[in-house]
């Protein structure tokens, strides 16, 4: 992997997984970081690398979509591997409005896998990440296996459904060099505030209400970013072509009680809220998500087994660091709130250049 095209690489996941890359003695190529800097996307997540002036991190500025754009960087930049993070990624904004889900999960995919294809020679591997809720939702009991059937319930866990076969498809009719692995819950730094974890951190810290869909008793396994990128890392590297990989943390919880541990970790960070309330008291039940799956769990005996991995972090540890990164990084977080980041982009690239080496 001396040129790997990583999409999407300015979301949580691709910004955690190029800053591990670039720190890891085991890669020592260069990543090409496509992505179309959506809301989701903050390319001064990764500023100092570029700034660093080594040239191991080039970010091209475009959409997945783009099939001609695609297949330019590819040629461009002599990629010869790709990790495919860029999507569509949160469930209640493809509730509300599924076609960008449906155009970049799957039309999208669609056209890297194709550039992939034609450049068939030279790509020595495609790695496609995805996630566990294209399983559907589990009873009380019972784990996702690599063999269990997919059932996705959301716009979103369709249209990755639908990626992760075309992924497939392309293994088996063209002989693409693919691996497929479908994570659970990520957690940790540079997450889109949209989602529980930074929501949740987030408004507890200001004293603000946490709104709970339903009950709160649905169950989610959550893993630490950084595990899931020493996974992705091992898995470019040694997963076996055609094959799929679950990767979780075996960590369950409800959203009560993820939310509940949350607040008790922020209590003993930060000043008491008026009155001395415990922050577990801005807790309230709202309105479900239509849909709503009621539990994932993971079985990740494969990737343990057969590529040694195991994640470093514990839920305690993993959330306490997340919890003080949130509580460090107020620019970050103020940065991502304000339409700050969206002059930042303007004036990085609306000026005609799309590259930044
Ligand atoms: P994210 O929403 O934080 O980031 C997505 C990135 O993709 C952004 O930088 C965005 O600008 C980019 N992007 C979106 N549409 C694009 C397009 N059309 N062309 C180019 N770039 C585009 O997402 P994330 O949480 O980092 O997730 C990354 C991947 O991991 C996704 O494929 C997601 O399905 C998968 N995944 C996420 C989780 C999780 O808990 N976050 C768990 C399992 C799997
Ligand atoms: P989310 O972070 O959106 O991830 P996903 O839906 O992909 O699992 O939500 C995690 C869980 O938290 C999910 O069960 C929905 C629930 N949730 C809330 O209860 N309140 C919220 O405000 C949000 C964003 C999520």
């Amino acid at each position: 992997m001396e040129n790997l095209l990583v999409t999407g690489g300015c979301g949580f996941i691709g910004t955690n997984l190029i800053r591990y890359l670039l720190d890891s003695d085991a890669f020592t190529g260069r990543v090409i970081n496509l992505d179309a800097v959506t809301y989701a996307g903050n390319p001064a997540n990764l500023q100092d690398l570029s700034e660093r002036g080594d040239g191991r991190h080039v970010l091209v500025r475009a959409d997945i979509c783009d099939a001609g754009a695609v297949e330019q960087t590819m040629d461009r930049f002599e990629v010869d591997a790709v990790c495919h993070l860029a999507a569509e990624s949160h469930v209640d904004r493809s509730i509300r409005g599924p076609a960008p889900f449906v155009s970049t999960n799957l039309v999208g995919t669609y056209n890297l896998l194709e550039a992939a294809r034609q450049r068939a020679g030279r790509i020595r591997r495609f790695h496609h990440v995805s996630t566990d809720e294209v399983f559907g939702s589990l009873g009380d009991d019972g784990l996702f296996t690599e063999q269990t059937p997919y059932r996705p319930n959301s716009p979103y866990s369709a249209t990755k459904a639908g990626s992760d076969h075309l992924a497939r498809a392309y293994h088996v009719t063209y002989g693409l060099p693919v691996t497929i692995s479908n994570c659970s819950n990520n957690y940790g730094p540079y997450q889109f505030p949209e989602k529980l974890v930074p929501l949740m951190i987030l408004n507890a810290a200001e004293g603000n209400e946490l709104p709970l869909y339903g009950d709160g008793l649905h169950v989610r396994d959550w893993l630490h970013v950084a595990d899931h990128c020493a996974a992705l890392l091992q898995l470019l590297r040694q997963g076996a072509p055609g094959r799929v990989y679950n990767v979780g943390g075996d960590a369950e919880q409800t959203n009560l009680d993820l939310v509940t541990r949350l607040c008790d970790l922020l209590d003993r960070q930060l000043p008491a809220l008026p009155g001395g309330r415990p922050r577990r008291e801005l807790i309230r039940h709202v309105t479900d998500r239509p849909g709503h799956d009621r539990r994932y769990a993971i079985d990740a005996s494969r990737i343990r087994r057969e590529l040694g991995w195991t994640p470093a972090e514990t839920l305690d540890s993993g959330l306490d660091r997340t919890v003080r990164w949130y509580l460090d990084n107020p620019g970050w977080v103020e940065q991502v709130r304000s339409g700050e980041y969206r002059r930042w982009i303007q004036q990085h690239y609306d000026d005609g250049a799309d590259t930044e080496e």
